[in-house]
């Protein structure tokens, strides 16, 4: 039996391209791994700790090897509980929309507390930088009102998608699936075929997920 988090970063819900996607995800993979279970974390409706500067300091003392004052302590206690949450899932689905050509804030916030040395990355001077969660995939639905596709001349603006696999694969999550819902800012009838597409490929990775 393996759990998969579903992590949904858009606050539109019921009128999020990202969102109508991923459900049709969930559905599918629930018809298909009925002993599994799939939790979801709506970054929307999750109060996050502050990543001030008592957790900083937890962080960097961590990296120097330097021992926790009482305040950076109890801050880096909230971060443990975050990233070893996130580590414990055997499977991960992202839903990601574009804002100002990357990201919305509150997935920004969730990986700043979730790349932490010891937990999700280790370093060593001899070796560099090694990402923790290993063996686990990552399926991605990114939205996006434009097209940033190959083919489109504004591709070089799309800092979603190398963002977020850049993340990933830093804290070791390497294999990544990724379904692309865009343009969502079109034709009623343009964005009904890339619904009807998205919606498609998401049931069909689902089945062997
Ligand atoms: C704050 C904000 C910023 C956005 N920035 C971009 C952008 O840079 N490029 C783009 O193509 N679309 C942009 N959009 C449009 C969204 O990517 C588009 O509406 C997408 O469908 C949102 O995903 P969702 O429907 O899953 O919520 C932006 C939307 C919002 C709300």
């Amino acid at each position: 039996m393996s759990k998969l988090l579903y992590i949904e970063s858009s606050p539109r819900k019921d009128r999020a391209a990202s969102i109508n996607v991923a459900k049709e995800f969930l559905d599918a993979y629930a018809k298909a791994h009925p002993a599994d279970t799939i939790e979801t974390l709506d970054l929307w409706a999750t109060a996050l700790p502050e990543f001030d500067g008592s957790a900083l300091n937890a962080k960097y003392n961590i990296l120097h090897g330097q021992p926790h004052s009482a305040s950076d302590a109890t801050a880096w206690g909230a971060i443990e509980q975050i990233c070893q949450h996130f580590v414990a899932a055997d499977k991960y689905l992202f839903s990601v929309p574009m804002w100002n050509f990357g990201i919305p804030y509150k997935l920004k916030h969730f990986i700043d507390l979730v790349v932490q040395p010891g937990l999700t990355f280790s370093f060593s001077p001899e070796t560099g930088y090694t990402g923790l969660v290993t063996g686990k995939p990552a399926t991605i639905i990114y939205s996006s009102g434009g097209d940033y596709g190959p083919d489109s001349p504004a591709k070089s603006y799309d800092l979603q998608k190398p963002y977020v696999e850049l993340f990933l694969g830093f804290i070791g999550i390497t294999d990544v699936r990724r379904i692309s819902v865009a343009p969502t800012l079109a034709a009623p009838d343009v964005v009904a075929a890339v619904l009807a597409k998205a919606k498609q490929e998401a049931a069909e990775i689902a089945q062997s997920f």
